[in-house]
Protein backbone atom coordinates (compact mmCIF):
# COMPACT_ATOMS: atom_id res chain seq x y z
CA UNK A 1 0.00 0.00 0.00
CA UNK A 2 1.04 3.92 -0.44
CA UNK A 3 2.27 4.96 2.50
CA UNK A 4 -0.71 7.76 3.98
CA UNK A 5 0.83 11.26 4.00
CA UNK A 6 -1.33 12.31 6.56
CA UNK A 7 -2.97 10.95 9.64
CA UNK A 8 -7.08 10.79 9.01
CA UNK A 9 -7.31 13.59 11.99
CA UNK A 10 -4.91 15.52 10.29
CA UNK A 11 -6.76 15.11 6.99
CA UNK A 12 -9.82 16.40 8.88
CA UNK A 13 -8.02 19.43 10.49
CA UNK A 14 -6.50 20.20 7.08
CA UNK A 15 -9.51 19.63 4.48
CA UNK A 16 -10.31 22.64 2.37
CA UNK A 17 -12.67 22.40 -0.74
CA UNK A 18 -10.19 22.60 -3.11
CA UNK A 19 -10.60 25.88 -5.41
CA UNK A 20 -8.01 25.13 -8.30
CA UNK A 21 -6.15 21.86 -9.66
CA UNK A 22 -2.77 21.50 -11.06
CA UNK A 23 -4.26 18.93 -13.40
CA UNK A 24 -0.97 16.24 -12.61
CA UNK A 25 -1.99 12.66 -12.93
CA UNK A 26 -2.25 10.20 -10.13
CA UNK A 27 -0.91 7.38 -10.66
CA UNK A 28 -2.94 4.25 -10.89
CA UNK A 29 -2.21 2.48 -7.65
CA UNK A 30 -3.40 5.28 -5.65
CA UNK A 31 -6.38 6.07 -7.75
CA UNK A 32 -7.10 1.88 -6.72
CA UNK A 33 -6.56 2.84 -3.12
CA UNK A 34 -8.91 5.75 -2.97
CA UNK A 35 -12.11 4.19 -5.07
CA UNK A 36 -11.41 0.79 -2.76
CA UNK A 37 -11.96 2.55 -0.22
CA UNK A 38 -15.26 4.00 -1.67
CA UNK A 39 -16.24 0.32 -2.04
CA UNK A 40 -15.54 -0.65 1.46
CA UNK A 41 -18.53 1.82 2.72
CA UNK A 42 -21.66 0.56 4.74
CA UNK A 43 -24.61 0.48 2.42
CA UNK A 44 -28.44 -0.36 3.87
CA UNK A 45 -28.78 -4.20 3.86
CA UNK A 46 -25.52 -4.10 1.96
CA UNK A 47 -26.63 -3.44 -1.15
CA UNK A 48 -24.00 -1.30 -2.38
CA UNK A 49 -26.70 1.08 -5.20
CA UNK A 50 -23.48 3.35 -6.19
CA UNK A 51 -21.96 3.25 -9.41
CA UNK A 52 -18.64 5.49 -9.82
CA UNK A 53 -17.74 6.80 -13.53
CA UNK A 54 -13.71 7.66 -13.26
CA UNK A 55 -13.14 10.63 -16.08
CA UNK A 56 -9.44 10.95 -16.39
CA UNK A 57 -9.46 12.17 -20.29
CA UNK A 58 -8.88 15.72 -20.95
CA UNK A 59 -11.61 15.61 -23.51
CA UNK A 60 -13.87 14.10 -21.49
CA UNK A 61 -13.35 16.03 -18.14
CA UNK A 62 -13.74 19.22 -20.60
CA UNK A 63 -17.10 17.63 -21.57
CA UNK A 64 -17.64 17.53 -18.06
CA UNK A 65 -16.82 20.91 -17.01
CA UNK A 66 -19.68 22.30 -19.79
CA UNK A 67 -22.23 20.18 -18.30
CA UNK A 68 -20.86 21.35 -14.71
CA UNK A 69 -21.83 25.12 -14.68
CA UNK A 70 -18.60 25.40 -16.38
CA UNK A 71 -16.60 24.94 -12.97
CA UNK A 72 -13.00 24.73 -13.86
CA UNK A 73 -11.90 22.64 -11.13
CA UNK A 74 -14.06 19.84 -13.00
CA UNK A 75 -11.21 20.17 -16.43
CA UNK A 76 -8.33 20.85 -13.88
CA UNK A 77 -8.48 17.78 -11.47
CA UNK A 78 -6.38 14.90 -11.93
CA UNK A 79 -9.76 12.81 -12.24
CA UNK A 80 -13.35 13.25 -11.51
CA UNK A 81 -14.75 10.68 -10.19
CA UNK A 82 -19.03 11.15 -10.40
CA UNK A 83 -20.62 9.32 -8.45
CA UNK A 84 -24.10 8.14 -9.25
CA UNK A 85 -26.77 5.78 -7.64
CA UNK A 86 -28.43 2.84 -10.04
CA UNK A 87 -32.45 3.10 -8.84
CA UNK A 88 -32.79 -0.24 -9.58
CA UNK A 89 -29.44 -1.35 -8.40
CA UNK A 90 -31.53 -3.53 -5.82
CA UNK A 91 -33.69 -5.49 -8.41
CA UNK A 92 -30.49 -6.52 -10.24
CA UNK A 93 -28.22 -7.06 -7.34
CA UNK A 94 -30.06 -8.56 -4.72
CA UNK A 95 -29.24 -11.96 -5.36
CA UNK A 96 -25.88 -11.24 -5.69
CA UNK A 97 -25.75 -9.60 -2.77
CA UNK A 98 -27.22 -12.60 -1.10
CA UNK A 99 -24.57 -14.92 -2.06
CA UNK A 100 -21.75 -13.35 -1.74
CA UNK A 101 -22.99 -12.12 1.99
CA UNK A 102 -23.60 -16.78 2.19
CA UNK A 103 -20.04 -17.31 0.85
CA UNK A 104 -19.11 -15.31 4.09
CA UNK A 105 -20.79 -16.65 6.70
CA UNK A 106 -24.31 -15.01 6.41
CA UNK A 107 -26.76 -17.26 8.48
CA UNK A 108 -30.19 -18.63 6.50
CA UNK A 109 -32.52 -16.32 8.97
CA UNK A 110 -30.35 -13.31 8.30
CA UNK A 111 -30.87 -14.16 3.92
CA UNK A 112 -33.66 -15.11 4.05
CA UNK A 113 -35.43 -11.83 6.01
CA UNK A 114 -33.16 -9.37 3.35
CA UNK A 115 -34.53 -11.23 0.40
CA UNK A 116 -38.03 -10.37 1.57
CA UNK A 117 -37.33 -6.93 3.47
CA UNK A 118 -35.13 -5.13 0.70
CA UNK A 119 -38.17 -5.70 -1.83
CA UNK A 120 -40.22 -4.65 0.19
CA UNK A 121 -38.62 -1.86 1.35
CA UNK A 122 -37.79 -0.14 -1.91
CA UNK A 123 -40.32 -0.79 -4.63
CA UNK A 124 -42.74 1.18 -2.87
CA UNK A 125 -39.96 3.92 -3.26
CA UNK A 126 -41.10 7.11 -5.30
CA UNK A 127 -38.94 8.60 -7.56
CA UNK A 128 -37.98 11.25 -5.25
CA UNK A 129 -37.59 8.77 -2.23
CA UNK A 130 -35.46 6.89 -4.15
CA UNK A 131 -33.27 9.38 -5.12
CA UNK A 132 -32.87 10.33 -1.64
CA UNK A 133 -32.03 6.70 -0.58
CA UNK A 134 -29.64 6.70 -2.83
CA UNK A 135 -28.28 10.26 -1.88
CA UNK A 136 -27.50 9.01 1.16
CA UNK A 137 -25.95 5.54 0.78
CA UNK A 138 -23.52 6.98 -2.66
CA UNK A 139 -22.62 10.02 -0.27
CA UNK A 140 -21.08 7.57 2.52
CA UNK A 141 -19.03 5.90 -0.31
CA UNK A 142 -17.83 9.40 -2.16
CA UNK A 143 -17.05 10.48 1.05
CA UNK A 144 -14.91 7.53 2.12
CA UNK A 145 -12.79 7.96 -1.31
CA UNK A 146 -12.36 11.61 -0.21
CA UNK A 147 -10.72 11.09 2.72
CA UNK A 148 -8.21 8.28 1.78
CA UNK A 149 -7.46 10.78 -1.43
CA UNK A 150 -6.63 13.13 1.16
CA UNK A 151 -4.90 11.23 3.61
CA UNK A 152 -2.80 10.11 0.51
CA UNK A 153 -2.01 13.65 -0.10
CA UNK A 154 -4.29 14.56 -2.22
CA UNK A 155 -6.28 17.70 -2.41
CA UNK A 156 -10.43 17.14 -3.14
CA UNK A 157 -13.35 18.91 -3.89
CA UNK A 158 -16.91 17.98 -3.63
CA UNK A 159 -19.14 19.23 -6.32
CA UNK A 160 -22.59 19.43 -6.19
CA UNK A 161 -22.79 22.12 -9.15
CA UNK A 162 -23.90 19.95 -12.19
CA UNK A 163 -26.92 19.63 -14.50
CA UNK A 164 -28.43 15.76 -14.03
CA UNK A 165 -29.29 15.55 -17.36
CA UNK A 166 -26.22 16.99 -18.81
CA UNK A 167 -23.69 14.90 -17.06
CA UNK A 168 -26.19 11.96 -17.92
CA UNK A 169 -26.18 12.73 -21.99
CA UNK A 170 -22.13 13.33 -21.25
CA UNK A 171 -21.23 9.75 -19.68
CA UNK A 172 -24.01 8.13 -21.05
CA UNK A 173 -25.61 6.78 -18.28
CA UNK A 174 -28.62 4.15 -18.07
CA UNK A 175 -31.63 5.28 -17.73
CA UNK A 176 -31.63 4.24 -14.15
CA UNK A 177 -28.92 6.44 -12.77
CA UNK A 178 -29.21 9.17 -10.57
CA UNK A 179 -26.24 11.42 -10.38
CA UNK A 180 -24.91 12.13 -6.69
CA UNK A 181 -21.65 14.71 -6.84
CA UNK A 182 -18.54 14.80 -8.32
CA UNK A 183 -15.38 14.37 -6.58
CA UNK A 184 -12.25 16.24 -8.45
CA UNK A 185 -9.19 15.26 -7.04
CA UNK A 186 -5.62 16.36 -7.61
CA UNK A 187 -3.38 18.79 -6.30
CA UNK A 188 -3.70 22.42 -5.31
CA UNK A 189 -3.00 25.29 -7.77
CA UNK A 190 -1.88 28.22 -6.15
CA UNK A 191 -3.66 29.49 -2.99
CA UNK A 192 -6.31 27.49 -1.02
CA UNK A 193 -9.49 28.34 -0.04
CA UNK A 194 -10.04 30.68 3.42
CA UNK A 195 -11.42 28.41 6.15
CA UNK A 196 -15.04 29.60 6.48
CA UNK A 197 -15.07 28.06 9.88
CA UNK A 198 -18.18 26.49 11.57
CA UNK A 199 -21.42 27.09 13.66
CA UNK A 200 -20.85 26.69 17.15
CA UNK A 201 -21.61 23.09 18.18
CA UNK A 202 -23.82 24.20 20.87
CA UNK A 203 -26.49 25.01 17.76
CA UNK A 204 -25.40 22.20 15.75
CA UNK A 205 -25.02 19.37 18.51
CA UNK A 206 -27.13 18.35 21.65
CA UNK A 207 -27.41 15.76 23.93
CA UNK A 208 -30.34 12.89 25.42
CA UNK A 209 -33.01 15.71 23.25
CA UNK A 210 -33.25 18.30 21.02
CA UNK A 211 -32.61 21.74 22.62
CA UNK A 212 -30.57 20.21 25.26
CA UNK A 213 -26.59 20.71 25.50
CA UNK A 214 -24.38 18.16 25.22
CA UNK A 215 -22.07 17.84 28.30
CA UNK A 216 -18.69 16.41 27.85
CA UNK A 217 -16.88 15.69 31.11
C1 LIG B 1 -22.08 17.99 -1.37
C2 LIG B 1 -21.23 19.21 -1.63
C3 LIG B 1 -21.36 19.89 -2.83
C4 LIG B 1 -20.55 21.00 -3.12
N1 LIG B 1 -20.62 21.58 -4.36
C5 LIG B 1 -19.76 22.54 -4.68
C6 LIG B 1 -19.71 23.06 -6.00
O1 LIG B 1 -20.44 22.63 -6.89
N2 LIG B 1 -18.82 24.04 -6.26
C7 LIG B 1 -17.95 24.52 -5.32
O2 LIG B 1 -17.16 25.39 -5.64
N3 LIG B 1 -17.96 24.04 -4.07
C8 LIG B 1 -18.83 23.07 -3.72
N4 LIG B 1 -18.82 22.54 -2.44
C9 LIG B 1 -17.87 23.06 -1.47
C10 LIG B 1 -18.52 23.85 -0.35
O3 LIG B 1 -18.81 25.15 -0.78
C11 LIG B 1 -17.55 23.83 0.86
O4 LIG B 1 -17.49 22.51 1.35
C12 LIG B 1 -17.96 24.77 1.98
O5 LIG B 1 -17.91 26.10 1.57
C13 LIG B 1 -17.04 24.60 3.18
O6 LIG B 1 -15.71 24.82 2.81
P1 LIG B 1 -14.58 23.71 3.05
O7 LIG B 1 -15.03 22.47 2.34
O8 LIG B 1 -13.33 24.27 2.48
O9 LIG B 1 -14.50 23.48 4.52
C14 LIG B 1 -19.63 21.46 -2.15
C15 LIG B 1 -19.52 20.77 -0.94
C16 LIG B 1 -20.29 19.67 -0.68
C17 LIG B 1 -20.11 18.90 0.61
Amino acid sequence: MASAQKSLAQAIRDRRSTPSFDGEPIPASDLKLILDAGLKAPSGYNMQPWRFIVVQHPEQRRRLRAASYNQAKVEEASVVIVACGDCDGWRKDLEEMLRLGRAAGMPESYAAQAAANVPEYLSGFSDAEMHGWLNKQVTIATTSMMWMAEVLGYDTAMLEGFEQQGVCETLRLPMSYWVVSLLAIGHLKGADKFDGGRFDSSHTVFGEEYGKQLKLK
